[in-house]
């Protein structure tokens, strides 16, 4: 394994900060017809510590641009994950009525003490500047790991007004409050310990999406991410379909609680099955049933190695999502939002005999769109002049594979790894987007229902080899655009 440093070329159509660490994505709000992201940040280091919400808007979520420091550290406190939320009516009386406020609910992490609370700070210069509210803080149960707030306007039943989902981290609880004024909080109901719990519960999220689009068939989706314990270790993401009356989520199968460090394949819902989607929230501020997340591209078993430079730390492609009924079940599916781009290539249909392959050369920035049906084994590989991932594909049993053991600058005994997607329809076909970043490879497959999501240091000059391992390979679509030409 070598160790390098990446400085060049930067991502291209992912965020990353100018320069220092990064963490997860904070106050995502679309407001002012731009997409605001706030992100854990600090601004003096390379890890994590002084932690701030760092500041970048986007008219089209893939090219960002970088504003100062929105929240920043104090003496007293670090300044965690939470949410933001365009108090339109003033309820919270931080703005007034011809200039309501955005408000930013985030986690007070106290320094002297080990003690974590959720405070507000507002702004009401459409985001620029803000200032923090001096009563902070507003929600205190005395806890040392009750954090990641997101607050949400519910406009059903009984409201409307805030509801605030948040988390017992250490405890695996999800708890949720309400408030008229976002300063006054009262308790309403827990979720779990329940599913995955083989590390802290942390950024929970909660939202309404139609099944199949048929909004008659709305599901409440709860997003817990788990740190360790996720599917392919470490931190990763499992999601909840049910029901939210304004008072309590109640899942819509019971979930057996299971405690192991990685925990199994089938049985829960993963919002992804590869190494670094974590902390993904999604955006307020859009239509009801516009969902769109973000998350950070990094795993906290390895994210202090990765070695990028001056930034370290970026976040994934955002993403569409939507819930579809897939063998009998309502799943998530992720589907990137992406530029464009024009077409470098795109073969005619074709088929590859067992033992075949076809080369396609790809642009540094790509969008590789397939599909594919094998009896066997095919396997698509990605490489560039420093290393290589490996997609394999298993007709009969209909599982993928994510091989970037070769695709290891990091010198980070946690880093290489072989990952699982299940089949969600045991089909023998596979359909696939493929986004390549500096540093990154993003899989989508199936419509988004099971996706990888990996840091993946490939170097320049990358080609694809598509390869007929066992048996043939029919090749109904193969397709690849350069996404940095607009
Ligand atoms: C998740 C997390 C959050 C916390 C933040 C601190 O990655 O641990 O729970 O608020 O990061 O930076």
């Amino acid at each position: 394994t070598q160790t390098k440093q990446i400085g060049t070329p930067r991502p291209s159509i992912h965020f990353a900060p100018r320069r220092h660490w990064i963490n997860d994505p904070n106050g995502l709000v679309y407001y002012g017809n731009r997409y605001h992201l706030f992100f854990q940040h600090n601004p003096e280091g390379d890890t994590h510590g002084n932690m701030s919400w760092g500041h970048a808007t986007s008219c089209d979520l893939v090219h960002w641009q970088e504003h100062p420091v929105a929240i920043s550290h104090t003496e007293e406190e670090e300044v965690f994950s939470g949410s933001t939320v365009f108090d339109e009516a003033n309820s919270s009386g931080l703005g007034n009525a011809q200039n309501p406020p955005l408000v930013a609910i985030y986690t007070s992490a106290y320094r002297a003490e080990r003690r974590q609370a959720q405070s507000l700070a507002y702004s009401t210069d459409g985001g620029r500047t803000w200032a923090r509210y001096h009563g902070n803080p507003v929600l205190d149960r005395g806890s040392s790991d009750f954090r990641d707030p997101k607050v949400f306007r519910y406009t059903l039943g009984d409201g409307p007004y805030w509801v605030m989902v948040a988390v017992e981290a250490a405890a695996r609880q999800v708890v949720l409050y309400r408030s008229d004024d976002l300063k006054s909080w009262t308790y309403l109901s827990s979720y779990g310990p329940a599913g995955a719990v083989g590390g802290v519960w942390e950024c929970p999220d909660l939202f309404p999406l139609p099944v199949d689009g048929d909004a008659e068939q709305q599901r409440w989706v709860l997003l817990i991410s788990l740190n360790p314990g996720g599917v392919a270790g470490g931190s990763g993401t499992q999601y909840v379909v049910g029901q939210f009356d304004g008072i309590r989520f109640t899942p819509d199968e019971p979930l057996e609680t299971l405690s192991g460090e990685r925990e199994p394949l089938e049985g829960l819902a993963w919002l992804d099955w590869g190494r670094d989607c974590y902390a993904g929230v999604t955006f307020s501020g859009l239509p009801l049933h516009e969902r769109i997340l973000m998350a950070w591209m990094s795993n906290w078993d390895y994210a202090h190695a990765v070695p990028t430079t001056p930034w370290r730390g970026m976040m994934t492609t955002a993403r569409r999502l939507t819930l579809r009924s897939i063998g009998g079940r309502a799943r998530l599916c992720a589907e990137p939002v992406l530029p464009p781009g024009r077409v470098a290539e795109e073969l005619a249909p074709c088929t590859l005999a067992n033992g075949e392959s076809l080369v396609v050369q790809l642009p540094d920035v790509a969008r590789i769109d397939f599909r594919i049906r094998a009896l066997e084994t095919a396997s698509v590989e990605l490489r560039g002049s420093d290393g290589s991932v490996m997609l394999t594909f298993d007709g009969a049993s209909g599982r993928i594979h994510l091989d970037r053991r070769s695709a290891d600058v990091m010198g980070h005994p946690l880093y290489p790894s072989i990952d699982t997607a299940p089949s969600l329809t045991r089909g023998s076909m596979l359909d696939a987007t493929i986004v390549l970043d500096t540093g990154s490879v993003e899989i989508f497959a199936d419509q988004g229902s099971r996706n990888f999501t990996d840091l993946a240091f490939l170097g320049e000059a990358r080609v694809l080899t598509m390869h007929a391992v066992a048996g043939s390979v029919s090749v109904d679509e193969l397709r690849v655009l350069n996404l940095e030409a607009r």
